[in-house]
């Protein structure tokens, strides 16, 4: 009856009173922050005794920490993958254990089997769509790209590079002149702008840096100002993750545009959790989150503003 089916529905959210281990990267971004503060409250929402470590951007260190987890016994894990490959022993280790895991925003090079469920974006998607804006934004004029990628190995590097190279491939007329890793970081983003700058007999030539994320862009944005030049107009700036301090920058006309990708990757996780403990229920492999743009056009002081009222 239908105290049954509310009492079912009920259950398929529950999560309450579980142990969940999450083996965070580190803090190289404000996305990274924002994903971190999202899965606390998203615990605590949920009655989760959330088990956090920080990494520290080491892998070692994350496998240290989920063999402690398994260890713990805890009821399941939460990985956000450093980089793509390396991870075959440990997955296979808290299988054998009968703990799920969950990867959160990040791939691994790993049978599928090894994991209850992936909940990411599509970063190919996130690529292209940052390539066409640009395609559109020079339509006809000749365009020396320069890439930010991110941390080398990662799956997020990898695949943006990827989508970026498709959506431009046919337009003669863009090239990518120089492309380096910035680590998804500010400071080096910031460095390997100015080096980019110094490497190009001048710095006009470039007419627009592709970051892999958006806290590299900001850090871009300062080298480029330093160097004498208006960030958004001489150079074009785009990038990934939507945070609040590339809002800022569109909002004063020193970026173009940027790919949302969500913090809240907890969310799903949880849910799928749920619902797998619940009844069974196996959640897809692959839980996509969306890949919106934004530009000058769409709000870029009410979208920073909603942001820090949601606590980023
Ligand atoms: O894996 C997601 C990426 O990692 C984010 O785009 C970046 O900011 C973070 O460091």
């Amino acid at each position: 009856g239908l105290a049954t089916a509310l009492s079912s529905a009920v259950l398929a959210q529950d999560v309450s009173g579980k142990v969940i281990g999450f083996s965070q990267i580190g803090s190289e971004s404000g996305w990274r922050a924002a994903e971190t503060a999202v899965t606390r409250q998203q615990a605590e929402e949920r009655g989760v005794d959330l088990k956090f470590a920080d990494a520290q951007q080491k892998q070692e260190n994350q496998i240290k920490a989920i063999r402690g987890f398994i260890a713990q016994g805890v009821d399941a894990i939460l990985v956000a993958p450093v980089v793509a490959t390396g991870w075959d022993d440990v997955l296979a280790e808290a299988k054998e254990a009968e703990i799920p895991v969950v990867l959160l925003d990040r791939g691994v090079d790993a049978p599928e089997d090894l994991y209850l469920t992936s909940v990411a974006s599509d970063q190919v998607k996130e690529g292209r769509v940052a390539g066409e804006w640009l395609v559109e934004a020079v339509g006809d004029e000749d365009c020396n790209v320069v890439e930010l990628q991110g941390t080398v190995g990662s799956t997020p590097a990898i695949n943006r590079k990827a989508g970026f190279e498709e959506a431009i491939a046919g337009h003669d007329n863009i090239t990518i002149s120089q492309s380096q890793t910035g680590d998804f970081t500010r400071s080096k983003g910031k460095e390997v702008m100015e080096a980019f700058i110094k490497a190009s007999n001048n710095a006009a030539d470039i007419c627009a840096v592709y970051a892999h994320n958006d806290d590299m862009a900001v850090g871009a944005i300062q080298a480029i100002k330093d160097a004498g030049l208006k960030p958004g107009e001489d150079i074009l700036v785009v990038s990934i993750d939507a945070v609040p301090d590339i809002f800022s920058a569109i909002a004063a006309g020193e970026a173009n545009a940027t790919v949302e990708l969500t913090p809240n990757m907890a969310g799903p996780a949880f849910d799928a959790l749920a619902a797998y403990w619940a009844d069974g229920t196996e959640p897809e492999k692959f839980i996509i989150t969306e890949s919106k743009l934004y530009t000058a056009d769409s709000d870029p002081q009410g979208e920073y503003e909603r942001r820090k009222d949601l606590g980023y």
